[in-house]
């Protein structure tokens, strides 16, 4: 690891000045001692958003964002800690000192920043070729008009062209001082027979960047029809560039799949940039072969949903299938767009309007699972083995799928498509997600009481004791592990008595609304989760479920993995009343409220029932005086607790 030194650190973090900093993104004004501005994190009509200069702090009492000048970027700008010191560096003309910890990481640090340096170098050398020379403008420039592609679109991706000549940019780089070991270590030079020559002579060079905008890497593409050279050649991997750990286009496309909350993938170079051209500027490339968990992993940074962009040949696609699940594994929604017969995204784009491709990508996006269902069930009419056997392969993919609700929304879904019941689907889901505990967990045994059945086709039950509050308990710990860390969208009077639409965390919401009303947890395992759940609360807080999942404590990592993966997640309640999840946005409120109240009516009932035996068995009048008071009061929370129960699961 090479680390920017702290002396660095603390030279950025004294001479940054907050204002200046998200006076870069917000339009902020002065009141009092604070600057205020519409707050970028959230929907706001009146700002709520307030820097603090002197504290170099900023919060929104919106929506409750806060943080010092790094945080904003990294929230902004979605920078990773070292890429926000960066840019303040940057911003405040600061010299970075890195440091190493031994001579070997100095060396490896001083070879990296080299090989930076010199592809940048290469990078300028090619634009300006390409811009500036004759065998540039005649050659590439015109290569890329006739292609149609639009003079800001060559210089916002810096393409740029290596002359025909066969050392014409090695000669050049080593008149500039650039020493020859490092031009074959970056590939941009390849040597033969004591020869040193281009990698890319005679080629359109599309530069490969990093997140964060730095050049490690090229594309080359070639112009003439010469049968022995192939049409593309990339740069090899090197110490700045890992072809599999690396996105083209995600520097340009990043803030755009941030703000529209998706990331298209496509192919390839051209059709990165001729999708930009069309507007979408929220596409990558991952350079034809499927994903790998990096990318998959750098792409999630900014969104959670993948929209794949397929040219139209299935025998392709259902290659790709094992691909997309990884991506699915991952907890990414995946949409598939598949483009007409014989044409890619670049060839669309060149054939239509732009509005045109957006319309056409927007209603031909697909669910990956709906339509890997449909592809497949084609192929299945009449066949009842076929069938089976995609049963198994669609229920593969769902088993995936690490949230609960998602998985049961596919569960039905597919089980309406394929027609086969959602029983039959559940069970196969859960055999899988058995095997994925025993292999994930080899030491687990079999949870007691919570209805796991070897026998994989009996169909799933409850095996809860009506009146313990076991299951109550428990749906109240598995939502916190779960969806803890989920907003709850909400509404409440204002000063003025209008409603007002305002989010919380669900952790927060239920811990304070359950000790509010002073309500325990009988199983040992849920209370001691659950007192974790409020201490973190008090450090302002919220626990991820991994600390659980590798607690200390065996047995709350048990209950922990066991309810992280139970497969069926709605409650007894929705099963009972044959009431099906609606409105997706209704989803998580309906989850929460029904499992609280739920929760608080069964507590209710006991404690009742206990103070009902309590008046029977005492025999001051006095005494019983004050129970019957006690439970009229309860019998009137445990109505209110009812109704409010009634009108979510009877909605
Ligand atoms: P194409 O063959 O369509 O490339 O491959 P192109 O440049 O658009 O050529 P024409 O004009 O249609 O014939 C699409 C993408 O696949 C990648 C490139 O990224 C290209 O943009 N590709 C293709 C390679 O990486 N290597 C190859 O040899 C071919
Ligand atoms: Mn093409």
């Amino acid at each position: 690891m090479i680390m920017i030194s702290r002396d660095t650190i603390d030279t950025i973090i004294s001479s940054t000045r907050i204002e200046e900093v998200i006076g870069d993104f917000v339009t902020l004004r002065r009141r009092g001692a604070n600057v205020i501005g519409l707050c970028p994190f959230h929907n706001e009509k009146t700002p709520s958003f307030t820097v603090s200069p002197t504290k170099g702090i900023y919060k929104c009492f919106g929506c409750g964002k806060a943080g010092n000048a790094v945080n904003f970027l990294m929230e902004h700008e979605h920078f990773t800690y070292p890429e926000a010191l960066r840019y303040l560096a940057n911003k405040y003309q600061i010299e970075i000192e890195e440091e190493a910890q031994t001579p070997e990481m100095q060396q490896e640090l001083s070879e990296r920043e080299s090989l930076y340096n010199l592809n940048q170098f290469a990078r300028d050398f090619y634009e300006k070729t390409l811009h500036e020379t004759e065998e540039g403008k005649a050659i590439g420039l015109s290569y890329l008009k006739e292609r149609g592609v639009r003079d800001d679109i060559i210089r916002k991706f810096q393409l740029g062209y290596n002359p025909s000549t066969w050392d014409a940019f090695t000669k050049y780089a080593l008149d500039n001082g650039y020493k020859l070991d490092y031009l074959v270590k970056s590939g941009l030079t390849l040597q033969k027979d004591n020869r040193a020559y281009d990698r890319f002579h005679s080629r359109i060079i599309f530069p490969i960047h990093t997140a964060s905008g730095r050049v490690v890497g090229f594309g080359g593409r070639i112009l003439t029809t010469e049968k022995n050279r192939p049409k593309y050649v990339n740069s090899p991997d090197s110490d700045v560039y890992n072809k599999s750990k690396s996105l083209y286009g995600i520097f340009f496309a990043r803030n755009a799949i941030a703000s529209k909350d998706t990331c298209f993938l496509v192919e390839g170079y051209t059709d990165v940039i001729s999708l930009n051209q069309a507007g979408i500027e929220n596409v990558v490339a991952s350079s034809g072969t499927s994903l790998t968990q990096d990318q998959i992993r750098m792409i999630r940074r900014y969104t959670k949903n993948i929209t794949i962009l397929y040219d139209g040949d299935p025998a392709g696609i259902k290659a790709s299938f094992r691909g997309i699940d990884m991506i699915v594994e991952e907890g990414m929604n995946v949409k598939i767009v598949l483009f007409p017969e014989g044409e890619d995204p670049d060839s669309y784009s060149r054939d239509h309007h732009p509005a045109e491709v957006q319309e056409f990508i927007a209603n031909a996006a697909d669910n990956f699972i709906l339509f890997k269902t449909h592809l497949l069930l084609k192929e299945t009419e009449g066949d009842p083995i076929k069938k089976a056997v995609l049963i198994k392969e669609i229920v593969n993919t769902i088993g995936l799928i690490p949230d609960g609700i998602t998985r049961t929304l596919y569960i039905k879904e597919c089980a309406v498509l394929m027609n086969v019941p959602e029983q039959v689907l559940m069970n196969e889901v859960r055999k899988i997600l058995r095997n994925k505990i025993k292999k994930t967990f080899p030491e687990l045994k079999k949870p007691e009481g919570i209805g796991w059945t070897e026998d994989q086709t009996a169909p799933f039950q409850e095996t809860y004791d009506i009146a313990s509050d076991e299951y109550q308990e428990r749906e109240i710990i598995r939502i916190l592990l779960l969806y803890g860390d989920d907003v709850l969208p909400l509404t409440r009077k204002n000063d003025d008595d209008e409603e007002e639409a305002y989010t919380v965390k669900v952790a927060e919401f239920a811990v304070l609304d359950i000790l509010h009303d002073e309500l325990t947890f009988e199983n040992p395992v849920y209370a001691a989760v659950f007192a974790e759940y409020v201490k973190a609360h008090q450090e302002k807080r919220i626990p991820d479920r991994n600390e659980f999942i590798s607690h200390n404590d065996p047995d709350i990592a048990h209950t922990a993995v066991d309810l992280v993966f139970t497969p069926y997640e709605l409650s007894i309640n929705w099963k009972k009343n044959n009431i099906h999840v609606n409105v997706e946005e209704n989803r998580m409120k309906e989850l929460v409220f029904t499992a609280i109240l739920s929760f608080k009516s069964k507590k209710l009932d006991k404690i009742i029932t206990a103070k009902l035996k309590e008046m029977q068995e005492s025999s001051d009048p006095k005494d019983q005086e004050l129970l019957l008071n006690e439970l009229k009061n309860l019998k009137d929370s445990s109505i209110v607790v009812n109704r409010e129960l009634g009108r979510i699961i009877t909605r």
